[in-house]
C-alpha cells in the first residue's frame, strides 16, 4: 500500500517506520527541513531504542522516504496519515493548528478515493472539522474518506508499542475506509476495533485520562502512607493482584509528564466543561499532578530547613527513562524551584541534557556523569528511573557526597541495599525514610 505520514515526530516516525517494515511503501513528510534532511541520512532526530536500524534498514530498501515536498510525498498515496503536534493551549483546549495547516497542505494532491486518516491526538469532533475543512477546498471532483486512529505508542518503546500495539482503532463511517485500513495493519496481529469517529477520539482521551488518574490515586495514597506508617509498594502489590486493578501505573513517585498525560488530561476537562460537564475527578488528577513534583523539595526543606547555599545533584531530567524528551518533566519544576530557594543545582541525564539545556538554561549546571554531578553534594535528588541509576554503587554515594543523603521521587533502591551503607539518609516516596 502506498502510505504519506504527514509530521515525522514520535507518532508520525515511529508509524512511518513500523509501516513500511511490514511492506509498505511509505514516505514522510514534515515542514523542518532540517529534520528531513537528517531523517534522508538515515539520523533519527529523537532517542527511541530500536528506531535508528529500522529507519536505515527501509531506507536503504525504498521502503521508506523522507521529503518536505507534499507533490511529492502525496503522488498516488492512497493513506494519508496525519501525525502532527496537538499541543496544549493557554486555556487547556488542543492546539490544532499544525493539524489545520497541514490538512490545507495536504488538499491540493489529494487522490481520489484516498483515505485521510488522524493519528494526532484530537477532541471529539475534529475529525469532522477537517473533513470539512478539506472538502471546502479540494479541486474537482475528488472524493475521500476520514478515518480516526489515535495512537498510543509509549515514548522509549515507541517502536516495540507499534509493532505490537494493544489494539488499534479504526473510527469510521465509510465501511471500505475501515476495511482498508484493517488491512493495512493486518501484518501487525493486533486486536482491532471498529467504531464510530466520535468513539475512537473520546478511546485516546479517555485511556489517556484513566492512567493519568491511576498515578494520581497512587501518589495520594504514597503520601497517606507516609504518614500512617504504611508501605506503598506493599500496598500497590496487594491493590495490582487483583486482576480488576491489575499493577500498571501503581508505582508511587512524582507524578507524570511528557507530551500526552498532562496535556489530554486538560484539553479532556476543557471538553467537558466546554459541554457543561465539571468532571471534578478528573480536575483532581490534574491538580495531584502539579504537586506531586514538588514532593522532594518539601522533604528537603523539613531536612535542612533552609536551602540557600546547599549543593544538590539532580539524577534524571527527561520525563521517564528510554526517552531525550524533556516536555512537561517533573525536574522542570524541581531545578526551577531548588535554584529560586538558593542553592546549587547540579544535574545529570544519560541523554536528556541537550534537551534540558534549551529549557532550564544556564539557570543549573550539567554534568557528564554521576560521579560529577554528586560530587561533594549535600543530597542527591532522584527524578528519573533510569537503569544506571537503579545500578548506582551505593558505596560511591557515600565516598562521593559532602553528605549521603537520597531523595528518592522513583524509589529505585531496596531498603536492604540502604541499610546496607551505614552512612546513607534515605527519603523514598510512600514509605518510611531511613534516617540512622
Ligand atoms: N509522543 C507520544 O508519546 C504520543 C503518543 C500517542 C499520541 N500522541 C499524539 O500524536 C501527535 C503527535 O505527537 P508527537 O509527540 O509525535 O509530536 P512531535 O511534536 O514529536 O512531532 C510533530 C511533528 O509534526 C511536524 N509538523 C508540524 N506541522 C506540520 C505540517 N503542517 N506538515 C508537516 N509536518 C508538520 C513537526 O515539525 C514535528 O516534526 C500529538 O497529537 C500527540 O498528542 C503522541
Amino acid at each position: 500500500m502506498k502510505i504519506a505520514v504527514i509530521g515525522t515526530g514520535y507518532v508520525g516516525l515511529s508509524t512511518g517506520v513500523v509501516l513500511s517494515e511490514i511492506g509498505h511503501n511509505v514516505v514522510c513528510i514534515d515542514v523542518d527541513e532540517q529534520k528531513i534532511e537528517r531523517l534522508q541520512n538515515g539520523i533519527s532526530p529523537i532517542y527511541e531504542p530500536g528506531l535508528e536500524p529500522l529507519l536505515t534498514k527501509n531506507i536503504k530498501n525504498g521502503q521508506l522516504v523522507f521529503t518536505s515536498s507534499h507533490k511529492i510525498g502525496l503522488t498516488d498515496s492512497e493513506v494519508i496519515i496525519l501525525a502532527v503536534g496537538t499541543p496544549q493551549q493557554n486555556d487547556g483546549s488542543a492546539d490544532l493548528s499544525y493539524l489545520i495547516q497541514a490538512a490545507k497542505d495536504l488538499t491540493p494532491h489529494l487522490k481520489n478515493e484516498s483515505i485521510v486518516m488522524i493519528k494526532s491526538t484530537v477532541p471529539v469532533g475534529t475529525n469532522d472539522f477537517i473533513k470539512k475543512l478539506i472538502a471546502e477546498h479540494l479541486p474537482h471532483n475528488t472524493s475521500f474518506s476520514m478515518v480516526s486512529n489515535p495512537e498510543f505508542l509509549r515514548q522509549g518503546s515507541a517502536i516495540k508499542d507499534t509493532l505490537h500495539p494493544d489494539r488499534i482503532i479504526i473510527g469510521s463511517t465509510v465501511q471500505k475506509a475501515a476495511v482498508k485500513i484493517e488491512e493495512m495493519y493486518k501484518p501487525l496481529n493486533a486486536p482491532i476495533i471498529h467504531t464510530s469517529i466520535e468513539s475512537a477520539e473520546m478511546i485516546k482521551y479517555a485511556s489517556n485520562a484513566f492512567l493519568a488518574t491511576k498515578i494520581s490515586f497512587i501518589n495520594e495514597i504514597a503520601n497517606l502512607c507516609e504518614v500512617i506508617g504504611a508501605n506503598v509498594e506493599d500496598v500497590a502489590r496487594g491493590m495490582g493482584l487483583d486482576k480488576r486493578i491489575g499493577e500498571a501505573f501503581l508505582q508511587a513517585g512524582i507524578g507524570y509528564g511528557g507530551s500526552c498525560f498532562p496535556k489530554d488530561t486538560k484539553a479532556l476537562l476543557h471538553s467537558a466543561n466546554l459541554h457543561g460537564q465539571a468532571f471534578s475527578q478528573l480536575h483532581e488528577t490534574i491538580a495531584v499532578n502539579n504537586t506531586q513534583p514538588l514532593l522532594l523539595v518539601k522533604k528537603a526543606t523539613q531536612r535542612f530547613t533552609n536551602l540557600k547555599g546547599k549543593k544538590f545533584a539532580l539524577l534524571g531530567l527527561s520525563f521517564k527513562p528510554e526517552t531525550d524528551d524533556m516536555r512537561e518533566a517533573p525536574s522542570i519544576k524541581i531545578a526551577n524551584v531548588l535554584v529560586e530557594s538558593g542553592s546549587r543545582v547540579i544535574a545529570y541525564d544519560p541523554i536528556a541534557t541537550d534537551n534540558a539545556k534549551k529549557v532550564l538554561k544556564d539557570s543549573i549546571e550539567y554534568a557528564t556523569s554521576i560521579n560529577e554531578a554528586i560530587k561533594d553534594a549535600d543530597a542527591l535528588f532522584l527524578v528519573t528511573e533510569w537503569n544506571e541509576f537503579k545500578q548506582l554503587d551505593l558505596s560511591t554515594v557515600t565516598e562521593l557526597m559532602k553528605q549521603p543523603i537520597i531523595f528518592d521521587g522513583r524509589n529505585c533502591f531496596k531498603e536492604d541495599h540502604i541499610h546496607a551503607c551505614e552512612s546513607i539518609e534515605y527519603y523514598p516516596v510512600g514509605k518510611k525514610s531511613i534516617i540512622k
